[in-house]
């Protein structure tokens, strides 16, 4: 038998979701979901986006990308939504090149055959429990299954302000023997960020391309 794979992700579900909200994920989320996505059009892949105040900001800086974001926390998913519609529930204009899985990323790439020009990854979960360590999404065969996701000159962008686990994903590219860099540089606060649970100054940032070491 098929050993299950982890849970990387925590809650599913947080406070009860407002009548607009349960309109928005039955009516508007399947409309936007990532099936059936244009071969001939670039892509751009968000992990765990939260309540995806970074997704809407690639979606508004780059119209010409499909811009889809996997994530399975249900009240993200209702955020992101309540932020992209009118009060109509239509999609807003700016908005338009969203695509939404309202699950884990691992089951999504496993139905898509799609590549993409960049994957984020901003604050991902960091398990600091030494028991809980095999939760780690960004573990070596997992970085390596997106490396094989990325399009000619595409990269994986992770930001994070939990120095240990940023050191683990560093020892996890070497393992999986990918080329990264760790640039100084900036992204929009993310309400993880704004809470600021490793009460550290600022998210490292590591750039992975798709060659090997
Ligand atoms: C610490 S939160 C950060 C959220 C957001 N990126 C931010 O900066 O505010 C990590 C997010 O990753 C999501 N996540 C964890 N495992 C995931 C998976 N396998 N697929 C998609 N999202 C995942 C969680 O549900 C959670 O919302």
């Amino acid at each position: 038998m098929e050993k299950q794979e982890l849970r990387t992700f925590g809650r599913r579900h947080g406070k009860k979701l407002s009548a607009r909200q349960t309109m928005l994920i039955d009516r508007v989320l399947p409309t936007i979901s990532p099936t059936n996505l244009p071969a001939n059009t670039g892509k751009i892949l968000e992990i765990g986006f939260g309540s995806g105040e970074h997704l809407r900001e690639i979606a508004r800086q780059m119209p010409a990308k499909i811009v889809i974001g996997a994530e399975p926390f249900i009240n993200g998913v209702a955020s992101l939504l309540s932020a992209i519609t009118d009060d109509n529930g239509a999609i807003r204009d700016e908005y338009k090149n969203i695509r939404i899985f309202a699950d884990d990323v691992r089951d999504f790439l496993r139905q898509t055959d799609s590549q993409f020009e960049q994957i984020w990854i901003l604050h991902p979960d960091p398990w600091p429990k030494a028991r809980h360590e095999k939760r780690r999404l960004l573990n070596a065969d997992f970085l390596r299954t997106l490396a094989n996701r990325l399009s000619t000159d595409g990269e994986i962008i992770i930001g994070t302000d939990h120095w240990e686990y940023y050191d683990w994903i560093l020892s996890q590219l070497q393992i999986a023997k990918l080329k990264f860099e760790t640039p100084n540089m900036n992204t929009v606060h993310t309400r993880y960020q704004q809470k600021n649970m490793a009460n550290t100054a600022s998210p490292k940032y590591i750039i992975v391309h798709g060659d090997c070491l």
